[in-house]
């Protein structure tokens, strides 16, 4: 055993031989990590005095290794620092970003191997806390493969959580609130139509995991900076009082194959007393690397419309000849006549986006491969450069730049993820050529290379590939199917936005996202960063396309204009039909004129699964715009207005509800109000069943 290392730090640090006592930068929190007889680590955080995380294991498990670090460690040393910086992201919900926090480092030693070494780094903010593993080059340890990581997060208690089933390719499901003990009763209410799904475990659940204690703190669970590391989904044991991390394996079981130095991405618990500190938290995006982008002028927020929307509802097709089931002779493709992407089509949403000051369209089903793209498994499916022969590319390229409009390219790979890296330089140099600054990439469907899954290491360092590579080219990317973020849009700003969740497009053909979906969305998917949640719909019922269909948007169309506020995304789609728009001009004011790049966010009021308002102030200029929504239930918002500058008068345009409406019987009932306010104002706002509100202030 080696000598005790005690060290007396001005900063409320402890450390003695087998432990260590941490406190965050005000004292808010505490953490403690000890080293036990058997050599076994652990950690426990506390808030202000009461329990956060109870006594819980760390360690990681190597395959074929003689010993791991997981138990009979030696506690070589300990040293901590004070951390303090000021950061200004490129694009952001704020535009200064305060970083301050405690690092602890617990060095260990694996007697069992010859004296292996392993760092424990934590870092503690008074948000939570954050920690990784870490494996610095050394002559006893070079390759190695994690078989299982045994970090766990235990409880006093089985707090209630928000939660998805764990599934190593998919997170669209639907929320499911019950106590973790309850997980595996509650499983099947996660459930719903989609298509590659691969659960493991009836006890599985995914991250970002939100959590509510009965005293009423609220705790997340997630991970940050995840750029060479399967993701980290959470398996839930003793009855409810524990989660263990779980790693999303490859076929083989393996789940990364790591060499030293290397270290696990951070490990992320933001703690609250009330729901708006988790949304207020910055520090995911604190726990990731600085921007590697050195001129970001490329990267600019986006509004856009597309030919998306038409193809969800079910009005036209992706593919060309319109059988989608490969059924088609590849020399004499015959067009449908429902082919969405044409040249003529396009040409109506540059027009549109032009006369409305939009920023970009976005064109799905452009190229070749659409007849044959889904469910074969198949290698070589799209070639990302070959149109279709309605569809003239220079010759639309041409047309929005006279239009002072952007084009996206959409790049479905399929999941055929080799043909996508066979094709990627091809395609990107494509997009340059014509002038697309953006591209939405798509993972439909079971991976290829065969054996690998959505969420496994492998596709993680595709991902980090795609963003280091379009950022090589000037370019932004909006990732749908990927997993879900962890804040490595702070590291790559262009990677503007994903998916990763249950998006607006569910609504269109399926039971869609229940009412309170997107109350909790931002306690979960968005803990990471942007989704390209598509909002903005406003022909809410699908029976307008087909009639007889019960389809339709769990929503108002009031409600549709606050999700631009309550669903932080610097790429913003208006997802709904020109057609449409143009019959509520009135209300697509508001999407007009809302931000997508903030000075200032006002998390005003939030519980998860119930209602959330948000106010923001937008970037540079004197304008604040206010989104309120709610769930099933009607409620009252209260919207304090004191976050404006005071001595002043504002004019406040209000898109709420109408008394009548009612997201099932009568969803497009809106009004539209003016009125004059100053900060010492308080308004409060009805928002119908499924309804809410957006506000617009000058
Ligand atoms: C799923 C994406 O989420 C959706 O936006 C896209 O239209 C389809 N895939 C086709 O790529
Ligand atoms: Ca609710």
């Amino acid at each position: 055993m080696k000598k005790f290392l005690f060290v007396l730090l001005l900063f409320s640090a402890t450390v003695s031989a087998q432990q260590a006592l941490l406190h965050s930068p005000t004292g808010k929190l505490e953490l403690t990590v000890s080293l036990d007889q058997a050599g076994i680590l652990r950690y426990q955080l506390l808030q202000d005095g009461a329990t956060v995380i109870a006594p819980s294991v760390l360690g990681v498990q190597f395959k074929d290794a003689e010993a791991s670090f997981d138990r009979g460690m030696v506690w070589q040393a300990a040293d901590t620092t004070v951390w303090s910086e000021m950061w200004e992201p490129v694009l952001g919900e704020e535009s200064t970003i305060y970083n301050d926090y405690h690092l602890l480092t617990v060095k260990l030693s694996q007697p069992a191997t010859g004296g292996q070494i392993m760092e424990v780094q934590f870092r503690l903010y008074d948000a939570g806390l954050g920690f990784r593993y870490y494996w610095p080059a050394q002559d006893k340890l070079n390759h190695f493969v994690i078989a299982d990581e045994r970090t766990q997060f235990s409880f006093n208690e089985n707090p209630t959580a928000w939660w998805i089933p764990g599934d190593y390719d998919t997170n669209e499901y639907f929320y499911v609130k019950s106590t973790l003990g309850e997980v595996k009763a509650s499983r099947s209410k996660a459930f719903t139509e989609i298509g590659t799904r691969h659960t493991w475990s009836e006890m599985g659940v995914q991250t970002p995991l939100q959590l509510k204690t009965a005293a009423g703190r609220y705790i997340n669970i997630h991970e940050a900076a995840l750029t060479n590391y399967p993701v980290m989904q959470l398996e839930i044991t003793d009855g409810g009082y524990s989660a263990k991390a779980h790693l999303v394996p490859n076929i083989f079981g393996d789940k990364a194959y790591l060499q030293a130095p290397c270290q696990s991405p951070w490990r992320a618990i933001n703690v609250g007393s009330k729901a708006t500190d988790i949304l207020a938290s910055r520090m995911i995006l604190n726990l990731n690397e600085p921007s590697k982008i050195k001129d970001p002028s490329f990267i600019k927020t986006t509004k856009y419309v597309g030919i998306w929307w038409e193809m969800h509802a079910g009005i036209s097709t992706w593919d060309y000849a319109g059988t989608q089931d490969g059924s088609y002779d590849i020399n004499n493709r015959k067009p449908s006549g429902k082919h969405g992407a044409t040249t003529e089509r396009t040409k109506v949403y540059i027009d549109f986006a032009a006369k409305h000051g939009l920023d970009a369209v976005l064109i799905e089903g452009w190229n070749t491969g659409w007849e044959d793209w889904f469910g074969k498994w198949k290698e070589d499916v799209f070639d990302f450069v070959t149109p279709y022969p309605d569809f003239d590319v220079p010759g639309l390229s041409a047309y929005a730049k006279s239009k002072g409009v952007k084009l996206i390219m959409h790049h479905e790979t399929s999941g055929s993820v080799t043909n996508y890296e066979r094709w990627m330089d091809t395609a990107y140099r494509f997009m340059k050529k014509y002038g697309y600054p953006a591209v939405k990439t798509g993972y439909v469907g079971k991976i290829i290379p065969r054996g690998e899954y959505h969420d496994g290491q492998w596709m993680t360092r595709h991902f980090n590939r795609v963003a280091e590579k379009t950022a090589a080219y000037g370019l932004m990317v909006n990732m749908h199917e990927s997993h879900r973020p962890t804040g490595l849009n702070r590291t790559w700003p262009n990677w503007i936005a994903s998916e990763a969740a249950r998006g607006n497009e569910f609504n269109a053909w399926s039971s869609g996202n229940p009412p309170e979906h997107e109350t909790i969305l931002p306690f979960t998917r968005l803990m990471g960063g942007a989704m390209d949640y598509t909002p903005g719909i406003f022909e809410i019922k699908m029976s307008t396309y087909k009639p007889g269909a019960t389809e339709q948007v769990h929503t108002t169309l009031a409600k549709q204009l606050a999700l631009y506020v309550t669903m932080y995304s610097p790429l913003q789609m208006a997802a709904d039909l020109p057609e449409n728009y143009n019959k509520h001009l009135d209300a697509f004011q508001f999407i007009k004129d809302v931000a997508l790049d903030w000075d200032e966010t006002y998390y005003l009021e939030a519980e998860p699964g119930d209602y959330l308002t948000i106010a923001r102030k937008a970037k540079g200029i004197n304008e604040w715009f206010v989104g309120a929504i709610t769930d099933e239930n009607s409620r009252t918002a209260t919207i304090d207005l004191s976050f404006l500058p005071a001595g002043k008068t504002y004019t406040l345009m209000l898109y709420r509800d109408a008394v009548d409406a009612h997201w099932e019987k009568n969803p497009m009932a809106y009004t539209i109000e003016k009125t004059q306010v100053n900060s010492g104002d308080k308004i409060t706002v009805a928002l119908a069943a499924g309804g809410g509100a957006a506000i617009s202030i000058k």
